[in-house]
């Protein structure tokens, strides 16, 4: 069999773990790998070659993905679900392994209704696929959360200031509450559990009631806070996504509560740095056990699931289920982050 293997959407760390768990447990089993170059893209394009045990050695540390990646839909393109087939089937691709979130998995199950051969991976900093307990690189981001929060902590305190931390995630505040917890922030606004400007000044007040003269708030880019205005919004991408850092949440925020309280504040965009670099060990781990499951489906003739971790063990799931809705985050760890502010 001929594997065809792509990662699709926003890179993140473990994503070259997961290609090389496809690859290597393929090899094991005699089949041929081609790696797709850029997701969809490189499916509607034909962009892919063959990959060989060399071209797959040495990555597991490695960020980003060897394949590149896109954000390109071919359910939005003229005839995109067809021209990919025809392209897999021009290929000799007999199955395909989608590493993705929810956009490059709800094409994954369009490609499956379509009668293609295809077994997803949940990928996404974001953390906030359905029918899963983990999503390759939230493990990383968080813990480049948890470290910032450490070192601003420092200058935080020295300067007595409030540092205003924002953080990605999309619509859901999965990075915010889990990287604000372990990093011992002293407030989270994240988009689930909406606050107000007065409650976070009277928050910020309290704190300096009790002696406590500096703080650190983490704020997830997609939050509307009443009564604070936002930069704006950077155009959709095929998926129809907005670029949520355009907004600027976090500057926003930073100047309310300096106009409110008079305390000196200072703003800690994130971004990017939270998808970059080396794989933390759980997301190298389940990558590679995930990576692995694919082919193992695959081998086993399924299609139109992805392999998931469920109580901690590797399980299946329908693609169906994975993209079916956004995972939000439970009120119950929202509120464990309050009762440390
Ligand atoms: O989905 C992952 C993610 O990092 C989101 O948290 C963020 O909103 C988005 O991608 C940023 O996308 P881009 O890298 O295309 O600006």
């Amino acid at each position: 069999m001929r594997i065809g293997v792509l990662t699709g959407g926003g890179d993140a760390p473990g994503l070259n773990a997961a290609i090389r768990g496809v690859a290597r447990r393929a090899f094991q089993l005699g089949h041929q790998v081609s790696g797709i170059k850029n997701g969809w893209a490189g499916t509607l394009r034909g962009d892919m070659s063959d990959l060989t045990p060399a071209d797959v050695r040495g990555i597991l540390p490695l960020g980003g993905t060897i394949l590149g990646s896109s954000r390109t839909n071919p359910l939005k393109e003229a005839e995109g679900i067809d021209r990919v087939t025809a392209s897999l089937q021009r290929f000799g691709i007999d199955g395909l392994v989608a590493i993705g979130g929810d956009d490059t998995l709800s094409v994954a199950r369009g490609l499956f209704d379509a009668g293609c051969k295809v077994v997803g991976v949940p990928k996404t900093i974001d953390n906030d696929l359905s029918g899963t307990e983990f999503c390759i690189g939230f493990d990383t981001a968080v813990g480049i959360v948890t470290e910032a929060l450490d070192r601003l902590h420092t200058t935080a305190s020295s300067h007595h200031r409030v540092m205003v931390v924002e953080v990605m995630g999309r619509d859901t505040g999965w990075v915010g509450v889990t990287g604000g917890i372990a990093g011992g922030a002293d407030l989270v606004v994240i988009p689930e559990f909406p606050v107000g400007l007065d409650e976070i000044v009277a928050h910020l007040r309290e704190r300096r009631g009790e002696g406590k003269d500096f703080s650190i708030i983490v704020v997830c880019e997609a939050v509307d806070i009443p009564g604070l205005a936002v930069a704006g919004e950077g155009g959709a991408d095929a998926f129809g996504h907005i670029r949520l850092s355009k907004r600027g949440i976090g500057d926003s925020l930073s100047q309310g509560i300096e106009a409110a309280t008079g305390f000196e504040t200072r703003v800690t965009v994130l971004g990017h740095l939270q998808r970059g670099g080396t794989p933390s060990a759980l997301d190298r781990l389940w990558a590679t056990r995930l990576g692995v499951a694919a082919v193992d489906l695959l081998n086993e003739g399924q299609s139109g699931v992805a392999p998931v971790r469920r109580d901690g063990e590797v399980a299946v799931s329908p693609l169906s289920d994975l993209v079916r809705e956004q995972r939000r985050v439970p009120r119950e760890l929202y509120e464990l982050s309050r009762v440390f502010g």
